[in-house]
């Protein structure tokens, strides 16, 4: 169930609690994203690579591609898309985060629900997926060829946790594994907002998961540009142009291309081609 505007409300108290007794953390602002997502960042932990990525292959589909993020919330991940795509727009079920909270609504931003279906067409639609129990994968399949979905291994989405779009005649062409929030999360709490000792952290860090996955669904008429795209990106180099907040990620053990002792077949924004 879609969380209830007093949850949010309470998460806004308790997020100014945080900065008065952190305010003296050098990196304090930049950890609020992984601890605070929703109102300070984004649920999933991306990078830039993500976003050229899924900017590259909107690109390679149409000269002027139109973009759409489903429940994209403040529009934190939107908004770097924006730099790319500059038509990219956003449509978010909640009025109430914005108004009832006092921020700003940018107009790519349009307030709306998703079940009952998207208004145009769009060369790609992005769902940075949904919570438990809600799912409109069929309102998505109708309204575009290309869609890139992110959500929690924990299964947040669908009636009964699915996610996938075969069954809507799409295909999987490609997939990546990412840190969630809560991998991040985990570890900058035990570095900076615990007592726990610097061995113990050491110890701990091992045990580091990646638990968000990032899929590339198309119509088979988009398989091959998909694939070429993908395979370019995967050429350049990520490890100098980047956002301040992957400056945590680095240090937390998430860097791009590293293997995560617990799970050494993972190899964090890898992309793997479905056969
Ligand atoms: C888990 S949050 C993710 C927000 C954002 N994408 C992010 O990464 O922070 C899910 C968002 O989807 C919105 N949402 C839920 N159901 C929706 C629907 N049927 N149509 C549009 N937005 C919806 C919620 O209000 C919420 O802002």
């Amino acid at each position: 169930m879609p969380f209830l505007i007093d949850d949010i409300n309470y998460a806004q108290k308790e997020l100014n609690i945080f900065r008065s007794k952190t305010f003296y953390i050098k990196d304090g602002p930049i950890h609020e994203r992984f601890i605070f997502p929703f109102l300070c960042g984004s649920y999933f932990t991306y990078r830039k690579v993500d976003v050229e990525r899924i900017t590259s292959l909107a690109k390679a589909i149409s000269k002027d591609p139109t973009y759409l993020d489903v429940g994209c919330g403040y529009g934190d991940f939107l908004e770097k898309i924006i730099q790319y795509l500059p038509n990219a727009e956003g449509i978010e079920k909640s009025a109430d985060i914005f108004f009832k909270l006092g921020r700003y609504k940018p107009d790519y931003i349009k307030i709306g629900d998703a079940y009952n279906g998207i208004e145009k067409k769009y060369d790609l639609i992005f769902v940075g997926w949904m919570e438990p129990g809600v799912d409109y994968r069929d309102k998505i399949a109708a309204s575009t060829d290309v869609i890139i979905t992110t959500f929690d291994k924990g299964g947040q989405c669908g009636m009964n946790g699915e996610c996938e779009m075969d069954e809507y005649g799409f295909e999987k062409i490609a997939s990546w594994i990412t840190p969630s929030w809560i991998d991040v999360n985990t570890e900058l709490l035990n570095k900076y907002y615990s007592k726990i000792s610097n061995r113990t952290i050491e110890f701990l860090k091992q045990l580091r998961g990646a638990h968000n996955l990032w899929y590339v669904y198309s119509k088979p008429k988009y398989k091959d540009i998909i694939k070429e795209t993908l395979i370019k990106s995967s050429k350049k180099d990520y490890n100098k142009d980047v956002y301040e907040h992957e400056k945590i990620l680095d240090e937390c053990g998430f860097s791009y291309n590293e293997m995560l002792p617990s799970n050494p077949d993972i190899c964090l924004w890898k992309i793997n081609f479905e056969e």
